[in-house]
C-alpha cells in the first residue's frame, strides 16, 4: 500500500474573507500499480487533492502517509517523496523552462544527483516513451504544439523514474486525436513500467476505456470510488453532479429497458458489442427452438 490519506481537510486562506473549503474529510488508499482515474467538474478539488499526494500541499487537518510513514513528520524526506511521486501539472508551461527540450528533461534526474551522462540517458528513454523524436531535442519547448508540450512535461517527470505518476488533466485543450494518442501512451507506460498512475480528467469518456478504478470528486468530497462498472451504475447520480457516464452506459440501459438482455455494466464499445451480439443470439436461439 503506497499512499494513504486519513481524514484530510484542506482550506485555502483559512480565517480570511477568502476562506475556501477545498477538501473535506478525505480518506483513501492508493495501492501500488493501480491505474486510477480521478474525475469531477471544475472546482471539485481534484488538483488540490493530488498535490497532497507528493507533499506540495500540507493538509489543514488529517494525515498523509507514504508507505506507512507520515510525510509531515519533522524529519521526513519530502525531496525523496517528490522524486518517487511525480506530478505533471495541467499547464505544461508551469513545468517547462529550459532553452531546449533535452536540457529540460535532464533537469529532474540531474537534480536527483545523476551525472550529465546518466541524466541524458534517462531523458532520452523518457522522451522516446512519450513519442518525441530525436530531431526535436534541441528545439525550445515553447516552439512545440500543445500536445507535444504535454509530452515533454510528462517526459520530464518520467526521467526521474517515479513510482507513482500523477497527471493533472493531460488531455485538456487537445483535439480528439491528440487526446487518444496521449491516453494510449499513458496506458502503455502503465503496462511497460508497471507504475501507479493517477489520471485526472473531467471527462468520463476519456478515462472509462483505460482505468481500473475511478474516484469521483464532488464539492471537495469523494462521491464515488470503485471499479468503472460500479461507478457508472450510479449514472443518474453522476448526472446530478454534472458528470455523465460514457454513452455506452446509456445505450446499454436503453436496450435493457426495451427488452434486450444485455449487460448494462459494459463500459467499452468492445464489451458492449459482445454483450449485444450475445443477447441477439440468445433471442434468435430462443425463437428457433419455439
Ligand atoms: N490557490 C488557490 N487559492 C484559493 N482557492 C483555490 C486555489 N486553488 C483552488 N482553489 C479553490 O479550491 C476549490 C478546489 O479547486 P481545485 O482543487 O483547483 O479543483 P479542480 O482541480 O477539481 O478544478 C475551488 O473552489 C477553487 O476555486
Ligand atoms: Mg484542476
Amino acid at each position: 500500500m503506497s499512499i494513504e490519506l486519513r481524514d484530510v481537510t484542506y482550506t485555502y486562506n483559512p480565517g480570511s474573507a477568502y476562506e475556501i473549503h477545498a477538501l473535506e474529510n478525505i480518506s483513501l488508499k492508493i495501492p501500488d500499480g493501480q491505474f486510477i482515474g480521478m474525475i469531477g467538474h471544475t472546482g471539485s478539488g481534484k488538483s488540490t487533492l493530488i498535490q497532497h499526494f507528493n507533499g506540495l500541499i500540507r493538509p489543514t487537518r488529517g494525515e498523509v502517509l507514504y508507505n506507512g510513514e507520515n510525510i509531515w513528520e519533522e524529519k521526513y524526506n519530502l525531496r525523496h517523496l517528490r522524486s518517487e511521486v511525480g506530478l505533471v501539472f495541467q499547464y505544461p508551461e508551469h513545468q517547462l523552462f529550459e532553452t531546449d527540450i533535452i536540457t529540460d528533461v535532464c533537469f529532474g534526474p540531474k537534480n536527483q544527483g545523476y551525472s550529465q551522462e546518466e541524466a541524458e540517458q534517462q531523458a532520452r528513454l523518457a522522451l522516446a516513451q512519450v513519442g518525441i523524436p530525436e530531431e526535436y531535442y534541441q528545439k525550445s519547448p515553447f516552439e512545440l504544439s500543445g500536445g507535444q508540450k504535454k509530452r515533454v512535461a510528462i517526459a520530464g517527470v518520467l526521467a526521474m523514474n517515479p513510482k507513482i505518476l500523477i497527471l493533472d488533466e493531460p488531455t485538456a485543450g487537445l483535439d480528439p486525436r491528440g487526446r487518444d494518442e496521449i491516453l494510449d501512451e499513458i496506458a502503455l507506460l502503465h503496462k511497460k513500467r508497471g507504475i501507479t498512475i493517477i489520471l485526472v480528467s473531467h471527462s468520463m469518456e476519456d478515462i472509462a476505456k483505460y482505468v481500473e478504478r475511478i474516484i469521483v470528486m464532488n464539492g471537495g468530497k469523494v462521491a464515488f470510488d470503485g471499479v468503472p462498472k460500479e461507478v457508472f451504475s450510479h449514472y443518474r447520480e453522476l448526472e446530478q453532479i454534472g458528470l455523465a457516464a460514457p454513452q455506452i452506459t446509456y445505450i446499454m440501459h436503453e436496450l435493457k429497458a426495451r427488452g434486450l438482455d444485455v449487460d448494462t455494466g459494459a463500459t467499452t464499445v468492445e464489451e458492449a458489442k459482445e454483450s449485444i451480439l450475445k443477447a441477439l443470439h440468445k433471442n434468435q436461439g430462443g425463437k428457433e427452438k419455439s
